[in-house]
């Protein structure tokens, strides 16, 4: 598989992906929902608060993940948030996923990223490092229908301290249909 950081041009693609992934695993609905997500950031979320990991496999589009900026009010470290990210069903479960995480936490770390939080199951994010935090760790930017699957890691090498202040997302990903 091969990496890139450049969407601009292959948003369209993209949002493709992010439909179609879940709309074969999650139903039709939740895959308008996730491909609206994917539009609503490229539409209106500034470059330098987003990063997007794609995986090609050849000219073919396999996977993908988007981070995006979260800032805490009393905390000048770089926060970004993974959501979301889809591998192609014919691609699932052959490690590609994985590794796709992995290089995007790459990226995060070159940039300077300092602190990666999550929203999801965390038996798959604790193979890419990430672990089970609290509010009292870094509050989330809506209420949470399920606790357990906010999840963070810090990127700097050491243990992560709890954010300070109100976390806020990118206004995308702050409808509360997605948490
Ligand atoms: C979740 C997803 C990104 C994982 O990518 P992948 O390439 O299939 O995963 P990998 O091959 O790297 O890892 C496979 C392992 O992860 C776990 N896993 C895979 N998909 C999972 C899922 N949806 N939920 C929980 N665990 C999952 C399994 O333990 C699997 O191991 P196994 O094959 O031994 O059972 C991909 O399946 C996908 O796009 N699913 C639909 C969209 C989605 O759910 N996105 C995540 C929202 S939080």
């Amino acid at each position: 598989m091969d990496f890139t950081t450049q969407h601009s041009g292959h948003e369209a693609e993209i949002i493709a992906l992010f439909t179609d992934t879940f709309t074969a695993s999650e139903g039709a609905a939740e895959g308008q929902l996730i491909g609206k997500l994917a539009a609503d950031m490229f539409a209106t979320v500034d470059s330098r608060d987003m990063i997007v990991v794609c995986g090609r496999d050849g000219e073919d589009l396999i996977g993908s993940i988007i981070f995006t900026r979260m800032t805490y009010a009393e905390d000048d470290r770089t926060v970004f948030i993974l959501s979301p990210v889809a591998v192609a069903p014919d691609h699932q479960r052959k490690g590609v996923g994985q590794s796709l995480l992995r290089h995007g936490l790459g990226v995060l770390r070159e940039t300077g990223v300092d602190v990666v939080l999550t929203y999801g199951d965390p038996t798959y994010y604790s193979k890419v490092g990430f672990e089970q935090i609290t509010e009292q760790t870094a509050q989330a930017p809506a209420p949470l229908s399920y606790p357990h699957g906010w999840l963070g890691q810090s990127l700097i090498g050491k243990a992560l301290e709890p954010l300070k202040g109100p976390g806020r997302c990118v206004a995308a990903l702050s409808d509360p249909s997605y948490w």
